[in-house]
């Protein structure tokens, strides 16, 4: 389960910036050099602040490559440059965000979507299985989100890629545990990054055509409001993330399912605790339409009591 010089060889999608970039830097710096890094990304003109974080581990326990998770061409290339196209370790982190009212989304833009979080992942998946399973080793990580286990309002259609994601893998764990190989989804909550900013960008430049006035005020001046609130009291940062997969793959017994925020818990218990789904929409629908300004307040609590020294995690970064 290792390349020649006995390290683990780790493959990771969209390294560019985020939660890909930390942890190709986390593992490539990992103090007893036990992973060969391959940092992938769909453009490499962008890979000056991975090299930068890298330091001294660039071109020794970190190499870059080229990838495009919606390409079958560049994937099959990048795999090409794999020495005996093993890979112990893949991490499908590649994805793109889609806010905002459905009316005003394209199909083309929904699809752009699901290319990449949901195909994108199938493609890499279908490009390692057939050696790790020879193998009988392996394991498969895959970024989702909370976001693929409870639907959220305004990110309808983010949120529909990643339950695909989830329901994929869901039924993918149970064969590949056959051979031996492991499949962990990791879900975090909001993290600071530039998935983030990006989104605030499509917003703004949003223009909402074939959409109602109430629903675009709905949006603009009920959910985002909220979703900053959200993003400012419970955000993690990538580093956290970063640790949070360092722990899964060094783990023995690996988890299927991984939260990274302990908050979201019990937004998640919703869901299970009521199986007609009335709690979790109710609840939902008064969080955002009732109790706007207690949630506001709440927020703000949560964000004094969330500071790093008083917060605790599902799979502690620590
Ligand atoms: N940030 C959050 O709040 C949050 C929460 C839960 C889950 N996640 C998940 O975490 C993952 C990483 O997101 P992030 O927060 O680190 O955002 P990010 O900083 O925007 O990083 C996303 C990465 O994916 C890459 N990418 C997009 N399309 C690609 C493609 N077709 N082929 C290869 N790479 C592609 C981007 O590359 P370019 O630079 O070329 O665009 C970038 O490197 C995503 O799967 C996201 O859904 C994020």
């Amino acid at each position: 389960m290792a390349n020649d010089s006995g390290q683990k060889v780790v493959l990771i999608t969209g390294c560019s910036s985020g939660i890909g970039l930390r942890i190709a830097v986390t593992l490539a710096r990992d103090e007893k050099k036990r992973y060969h890094v391959i940092a992938t990304m769909r453009d490499l003109k962008k890979k000056d602040k991975l090299v930068e974080a890298a330091g001294d581990s660039y071109g020794k326990t970190l190499m870059l490559l080229p990838l495009d998770v919606c390409s079958d061409e560049s994937v099959k290339q990048c795999f090409g440059h794999v020495k005996d196209r093993h890979i112990d370790i893949l991490i499908n982190n590649a994805g793109v965000g889609l806010m905002g009212p459905v009316e005003s989304i394209s199909i083309e833009e929904m699809k752009q979507v699901f290319e990449t979080n949901f195909f994108g992942v199938v493609r890499m998946m279908k490009e390692v299985m057939p050696d790790m399973k020879k193998r009988r080793s392996g394991h498969i990580v895959v970024v989702s989100s909370v976001m693929g286990l409870q639907g959220v309002v305004f990110n309808d259609v983010y949120t529909a890629s990643k339950f695909a994601m989830e329901g994929f893998c869901e039924s993918m764990a149970v064969q590949l545990m056959k051979f031996n190989v492991r499949l962990s989804m990791i879900e975090p909550g909001p993290v600071h990054t530039e998935f983030e900013t990006k989104m605030m960008e499509n917003v703004a430049k949003m223009e909402y055509p074939g959409v109602d006035p109430d629903t675009v005020r709905y949006f603009k001046d009920v959910y985002l409001p909220s979703a900053i609130d959200v993003f400012e009291a419970m955000g993690q940062t990538p580093e956290d993330i970063a640790k949070c997969i360092k722990k899964v793959i060094e783990s023995s017994s690996p988890r299927f399912r991984n939260l990274t925020n302990s908050l979201y818990t019990p937004i998640v218990a919703l869901k299970y605790a009521d199986e007609t789904g009335g709690l979790s929409v109710n609840t939902f629908y008064n969080l955002l339409f009732n109790f706007g300004p207690l949630m506001h307040i709440t927020m703000s609590i949560l964000k004094c009591l969330t500071c790093s020294c008083l917060r605790r995690r599902t799979i502690s970064p620590d």
